[in-house]
């Protein structure tokens, strides 16, 4: 049995985790902010609920102690560097040793060898400008918190996820280094399989300080490299 942090248990992502980490027999220690409390009804007497929001500190500093492991679900919300806050606090105060896995999108690019479609690259300019217009988000922020964790010595994992859809699971993502690469070309998960990878990915040292874009194993473009890896890249 491990210990296992939770930060933004109670979205979608979250609460996927949550639940596959109890069946894998983990301790679970959730935080989400307090009006979202009754989200993880579900799961009440099985975990630990830390409330706050996930960029306060001291929030993170009590529910990240003793963790073997942390999940941390990176969103920008508003504009007062939201993801920001949460990957530093994250970095400032878990365990020594402990493995952080963090979710993300595929604009996020560590060495700058990812390739975008016109289509993303659209989606993220005029996307990231109305956010920042309307100040429900800024797409920056989310950057920024991964420089952080990509600059960290820490035993990260960045997690950057295609287009998401719902439904039954499919098996574990299969992944790449870099957005273009053919394998990704389907562009699209579910995202009960994006939790899948956060979860698997805490006990995969081959991910230590790797940003694996991710696809569904069962999407044409994952299907056909297996059946033709050279030709497909
Ligand atoms: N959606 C996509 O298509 C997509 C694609 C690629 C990657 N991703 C990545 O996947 C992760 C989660 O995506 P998701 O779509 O599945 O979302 P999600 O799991 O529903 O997570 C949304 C998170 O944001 C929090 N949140 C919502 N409104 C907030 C506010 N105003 N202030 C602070 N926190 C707020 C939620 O907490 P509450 O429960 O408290 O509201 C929840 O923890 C993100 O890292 C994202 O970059 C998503």
């Amino acid at each position: 049995m491990k210990k296992i942090c939770i930060v933004g248990a109670s979205g979608k992502l979250g609460q996927y985790m949550v639940r596959q980490c109890l069946e894998r027999g983990d301790e679970v220690v959730a935080v989400c902010r307090e009006r979202s409390v009754p989200k993880l009804a579900a799961f009440e007497g099985r975990i630990r609920v830390v409330p706050g929001a996930t960029d306060n500190r001291d929030v993170i500093r009590e529910a990240v102690a003793g963790c073997d492991g942390v999940l941390v679900v990176l969103v920008p919300w508003g504009v007062q560097q939201y993801s920001t806050g949460t990957a530093q606090a994250v970095l400032d105060y878990a365990e020594p040793d402990a493995r952080l896995v963090f979710s993300c999108g595929w604009h996020i690019s560590r060495d700058g060898k990812d390739v975008y479609s016109r289509l993303l690259r659209f989606q993220v300019v005029v996307g990231g400008w109305i956010g920042r217009v309307l100040r429900v988000g800024d797409v920056n922020d989310q950057v920024e918190a991964c420089r952080r964790v990509f600059a960290s010595h820490r035993r990260w994992t960045v997690v950057r996820g295609s287009d998401l859809e719902e439904g039954e699971s499919q098996g574990l993502p299969v992944w790449s280094h870099h957005v273009g690469d053919p394998i990704l070309a389907s562009n699209v998960t579910r995202r009960v399989d994006y939790a899948r990878f956060m979860v698997a990915a805490l006990e995969n040292d081959e991910l230590i300080q790797q940003a694996p874009a991710i696809v569904g194993c069962q999407t044409p473009s994952a299907l056909a490299h297996l059946r033709e890896p050279a030709a497909a890249g």
